[in-house]
């Protein structure tokens, strides 16, 4: 029997990574979720408490807005899972501020963990994934990267770069069996979006036709169609799933 393809998920223990964590199990591959280091306990209970529901997730430290650090992971993973075959690159933060009120921190921040991470992480899987002529990477963005957002000059700039970011790799990987397209989530029910001031997020989902945000599953599903081995020939795509809010 063949081997499980092996999925790196950063990000993989919040709400969006969890969905696909599940979706790319459920679909038989071999799931590793990176998690930001000083969250090693969270990680270790939400491995602990998925694996008492049947998904044997493994779990690895990374600070993807360090480029060491992401090297560093990708050598654990090699030496004790395997390479890596399918990368979701999902790790995300916001500081949202207005312009006027945002700090050169804030900006950093949200620059070197949403946008900085993609080259941090995949870097390191571009030749092997090369070499072995097969590889899936997939970067999540959003719709604010497409549309801009007020209070997130730094989130809908760096978001907006994964796009580009995409289509750049997607055009050096096209002839290897590598294809890399990225997804726009809208606004998603996750610990990030409770975040939002109550009254601005249900404003925001009044500008939503579906009237409603995405559970993390629907996000998840999109990221395994487009993981899926039979996906061969879509690459550089950007897929929006955003309950029509911002159609293109
Ligand atoms: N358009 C116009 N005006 C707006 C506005 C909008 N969309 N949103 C807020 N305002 C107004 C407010 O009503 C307020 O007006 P007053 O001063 O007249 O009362 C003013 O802007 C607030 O300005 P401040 O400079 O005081 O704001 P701030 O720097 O403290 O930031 C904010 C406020 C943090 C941006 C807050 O409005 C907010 O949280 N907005 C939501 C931003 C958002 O959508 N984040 C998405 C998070 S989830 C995510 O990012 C996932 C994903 O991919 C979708």
């Amino acid at each position: 029997m063949n081997q499980p393809r092996i999925a790196l998920i950063t990000g993989g223990t919040g709400g969006i990574g969890t969905a696909i964590c599940k979706a790319l199990a459920d679909q038989g591959r071999k799931v590793i979720a990176g998690y930001y280091p000083p969250d090693k306990d969270q990680a270790e209970t939400w491995r602990h408490k998925h694996r008492e529901a049947g998904y044997d997730f493994d779990i690895v430290a990374c600070d993807v807005s360090d480029y060491e650090s992401s090297k560093q992971m990708m050598h654990d993973v090699e030496n004790t899972i395997g390479v890596v075959d399918i990368l979701v690159n999902c790790a995300g933060i916001t500081r949202d501020k207005t312009l006027k009120r945002m700090t050169p921190d804030q900006w950093d921040a949200v620059m070197r963990t949403n946008l900085d991470s993609a080259f941090n992480v995949t870097r390191h899987v571009v030749e092997s994934m090369s070499e072995r002529g097969f590889g899936r990477i997939v970067n999540i963005s959003s719709v604010n990267g497409q549309k801009g957002q007020f209070g997130q000059a730094n989130y809908s700039a760096a978001k907006a770069g994964l796009h580009g970011f995409t289509k750049a790799v997607a055009q050096e990987l096209a002839a290897k069996g590598v294809t890399v397209n990225s997804v726009s989530p809208g606004y998603v029910k996750t610990d990030m979006t409770d975040a939002i001031p109550e009254e601005v997020r249900d404003a925001i989902i009044q500008q939503v036709p579906m009237g409603r945000m995405a559970s993390p599953d629907e996000i998840a599903y999109v990221v395994s169609f487009l993981t899926d081995d039979r996906n061969t020939y879509m690459t550089g795509a950007n897929l929006p799933v955003n309950g029509g809010m911002y159609m293109t």
